[in-house]
C-alpha cells in the first residue's frame, strides 16, 4: 500500500519540527509547503540526509507550489506568523486570517480530502476561518490547542508530585489563550483526581492554583525565554499525535478546538472540547457535564473566542 501523504503548510519553526517527527515516526511521504523560497527545499533535503541514520524510509519534497499538495491525506497548517514578547495569540489576527485565506484556497483546490490540523494563532478564529476557506467538512478541519496545553499541565503536575507523566493525564478545554479552562476535576495522577490529592495533603490548593496559572501562561513564558519566536517542539509533538490518531484510526480521545453544534450548550463553533479522532476525523464531540464554577470559566472562554471571530467578521464579511 502506498505511504500516507502529510503536507505541511508552513515550513518555519513548526513546520521543521512536525517534518522531522512524520520522519522519525514513518508517518508517511511529507510535503513541506512555504511562500519563502528555499526554506522548504532545504529543511526537506536536510531531513531526507537524516534518514540513513536514523532508518527510516519515506520521500521528503520541499516546494512553492500548492500543486505538490495534491491528493494529501493530512494537511498540518502553520503558515502565518508566531508572536514575539508582549504580545498576545490575538495580536496575530490581522495578519493570519488573510494566510488563512490563501491556504484555504490551496487545500480546496489541492488536497480536499485530507484531514486539515490547524496550528496558527490565534488558534480558534484561525481554524473556524481556515474551515470557511478551505469548504471542507467540519469534521475534517481541526484545530490543535487543546493537546498541547494538557501536555504543559501534565508536565507540571508529574513535576509537582515526582512521578512519571505518563500516570498524569489532564484537560484544559476552552479557547487557546488567556482563557482557557484546565479542568482539575477531570485531572488525574494514577487515576486520583487532582481534587481528592489536595485532600489527601499531596499537595496544596495554593500550589495547584499555580500550576494551572503557569499553563495558562504557557506559551507566553516560552515567548519569553525565546525572545524571537514561539513554541515549537511541544506544539509539533501534539499535532503529531492529532495525526498519528487520524491516519491510524486510533480513537484517541483528545482535547481538540474542533466544530461544536449541540454539545456541551454550544451552538455552531469552533472551541477546545473532548473529541474522539479516528479515521472518521473528528468522531464524537463528548459532552462533559462542568459545576457551576467549570461552566463559568468555560463560556468565559467562549466569550473570549466569539470576540475574535466576529473580529475576522469584521476584516472579512465573506465569512459568516
Ligand atoms: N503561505 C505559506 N506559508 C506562509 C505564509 C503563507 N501565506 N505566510 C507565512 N508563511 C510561512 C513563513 O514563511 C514561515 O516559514 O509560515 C512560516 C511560519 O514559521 P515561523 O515564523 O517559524 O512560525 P512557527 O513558530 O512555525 O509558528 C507558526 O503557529 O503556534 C503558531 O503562533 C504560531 O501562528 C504561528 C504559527
Amino acid at each position: 500500500m502506498a505511504r500516507p501523504k502529510i503536507a505541511l503548510i508552513g515550513a518555519g519553526q513548526i513546520g521543521g519540527t512536525l517534518a522531522h517527527l512524520a520522519a522519525i515516526k514513518e508517518l508517511g511521504d511529507v510535503v513541506l509547503f512555504d511562500i519563502a523560497e528555499g526554506i522548504p527545499q532545504g529543511k526537506a533535503l536536510d531531513i531526507a540526509e537524516s534518514g540513513p541514520a536514523e532508518g527510516f524510509d519515506g520521500s521528503f519534497k520541499g516546494t512553492n507550489d500548492y500543486a505538490d499538495i495534491a491528493g494529501a491525506d493530512v494537511c498540518i497548517v502553520t503558515a502565518g506568523v508566531p508572536r514575539k514578547p508582549g504580545m498576545s495569540r490575538d495580536d496575530l489576527l490581522g495578519i493570519n486570517l488573510k494566510v488563512m485565506k490563501s491556504v484555504g484556497e490551496g487545500i480546496k483546490a489541492h488536497a480536499p480530502d485530507a484531514f486539515v490540523i490547524c496550528i496558527t494563532n490565534p488558534l480558534d478564529a484561525m481554524v473556524w476561518a481556515l474551515q470557511q476557506y478551505a469548504g471542507l467538512p467540519a469534521n475534517k478541519v481541526v484545530g490543535m490547542a487543546g493537546v498541547l496545553d494538557s501536555a504543559r499541565f501534565r508536565h507540571f503536575l508529574a513535576t509537582e508530585f515526582n512521578v512519571s507523566m505518563r500516570d498524569v493525564t489532564a484537560f484544559v478545554l476552552g479557547g487557546h489563550g488567556d482563557t482557557m479552562v484546565p479542568l482539575a476535576r477531570y485531572s488525574t495522577v494514577g487515576g486520583i483526581p487532582l481534587p481528592d490529592l489536595v485532600e489527601m495533603g499531596w499537595t496544596t490548593q495554593e500550589s495547584l492554583d499555580a500550576i494551572i496559572q503557569r499553563t495558562r501562561d504557557g506559551g507566553a513564558e516560552i515567548v519569553g525565554l525565546l525572545k524571537t519566536g514561539s513554541a515549537f517542539y511541544a506544539p509539533a509533538t501534539s499535532a503529531i499525535e492529532m495525526a498519528e490518531a487520524y491516519l491510524r484510526d486510533q480513537k484517541r480521545l483528545l482535547p481538540c478546538a474542533a466544530y461544536v453544534d449541540g454539545a456541551l450548550g454550544l451552538e455552531g463553533m469552533y472551541v477546545g472540547v473532548p473529541t474522539i479522532i479516528g479515521a472518521g476525523g473528528i468522531e464524537r464531540v463528548v459532552d462533559i457535564k462542568m459545576n457551576a464554577d467549570e461552566q463559568a470559566m468555560f463560556d468565559k472562554s467562549v466569550d473570549a473566542v466569539k470576540g475574535l471571530v466576529d473580529a475576522c467578521k469584521g476584516i472579512d464579511p465573506t465569512l459568516a
